[in-house]
């Protein structure tokens, strides 16, 4: 009897509860009126005198020390509730993971809405293409050097089905369907035949812009520049156009922005001129006008294209293109507050 209490002693002892209803069977098993000590009380009555006062002491003791533990399993419990882990009700939530936009559907995101604050709207057109809307009616002539400047992806080696290399074929879509005043952004994936580098990519994206009315100028191309130079970059940005060529735009152009790096001043990133060029702009040619029937007597316009890589690259210093298409998710996470 007596090796019987001292190991159930050493029982209670270890005794462990991870919530209140486990406690209460602890509290059964042993202290209860069929529980383990009342049995070994049970026993006790029939004990020699001399047995009984060294029993006694011995059960005394094993039922406190019963007592004792179950109290002080209650008492623990109750602070938290419960020490259940899957339970825990006072345990710090764990961070929901959100998914990231890709940082060419922000920068798109916010080119368009920069524009939309002074009137304009979007629209989309295929990517597959025929010649005319990607040349013909832009002013290429068939065999026309200028064709050269975007190497182009055919499809099925019919020389009329291309893969378009610039946004440029939504505006004959538009002018076509649409009479002025058309003030509206085309942006979208565009294709070259390029060898894939850190500074090239046989697809990456444009928003091209269009503005046809009465009386556009180029004034108002350069003042609608100036303000989204501004408002992406920031008020201290200065812009700058040089001459350039397009066949659809005449006078055509490319414009700079003051070096977002080093302010102007001079850096390796702009070559230590001060300046990096974001796109290029013209007057729509009246012969785009009248391809589309716009009678260009009475109607005027601007149109300009900027690549979407170009503007996310200046915006948050992406050195390599690759990584836009790569998917490589510890670049992606980073864009997490950009929005
Ligand atoms: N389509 C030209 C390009 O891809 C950009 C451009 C658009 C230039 C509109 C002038 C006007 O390079």
């Amino acid at each position: 009897m007596k090796e019987r209490i001292q190991s159930l002693l050493e029982e209670i002892k270890g005794l462990n509860a991870t919530h209140q209803e486990m406690v209460e069977k602890l509290r059964v098993k042993y202290l209860s009126k069929k529980g383990e000590i009342a049995v070994l009380f049970e026993e006790f009555r029939l004990l020699s005198p001399e047995e009984k006062r060294e029993i006694g002491q011995l059960l005394n003791e094993l039922k406190n020390a019963a007592q004792d533990k179950v109290a002080q399993l209650k008492a623990s419990l109750t602070e938290t509730g419960s020490r259940d882990e899957t339970h825990d009700l006072t345990r710090t939530a764990s961070p929901i993971e959100i998914g990231t936009r890709h940082p060419i559907s922000l920068v798109k995101e916010e080119i368009i809405d920069i524009f939309s604050r002074i009137g304009f709207t979007v629209a989309e057109g295929p990517e597959i293409e025929d010649d005319w809307h990607v040349f013909g009616a832009l002013n290429f002539p068939p065999e026309h050097p200028a064709r050269d400047m975007q190497d182009t992806f055919f499809i099925e080696q019919n020389p009329d089905i291309v893969l378009r290399t610039h946004t440029s074929s939504v505006q004959i879509r538009v002018m076509k369907k649409q009479k002025p005043p058309i003030r509206m952004l085309f942006p979208g994936r565009v294709y070259r035949n390029e060898a894939i580098s850190y500074r090239a990519h046989c697809f990456f994206h444009q928003v091209e812009g269009l503005y046809i009315d009465k009386d556009v100028s180029f004034a108002d191309l350069k003042q609608d520049l100036m303000f989204f130079a501004k408002e992406m970059f920031g008020e201290s940005t200065d812009i700058r156009l040089r001459p350039s060529y397009f066949p659809f735009t005449e006078p055509s152009a490319e414009m700079d922005i003051s070096c977002n790096l080093c302010g102007g001043k001079g850096c390796p990133f702009c070559k230590y001129t001060g300046w990096v060029e974001i796109l290029g702009c013209g007057m729509v040619d009246p012969n785009v006008l009248e391809n589309c029937n716009i009678d260009s007597s009475v109607y005027t316009g601007y149109a300009f294209g900027m690549g979407i890589e170009r503007i996310t690259n200046l915006k948050y210093q992406i050195k390599d293109l690759r990584m836009f298409s790569e998917n490589d998710v510890r670049f992606l996470e980073q864009f997490k507050s950009a929005y």
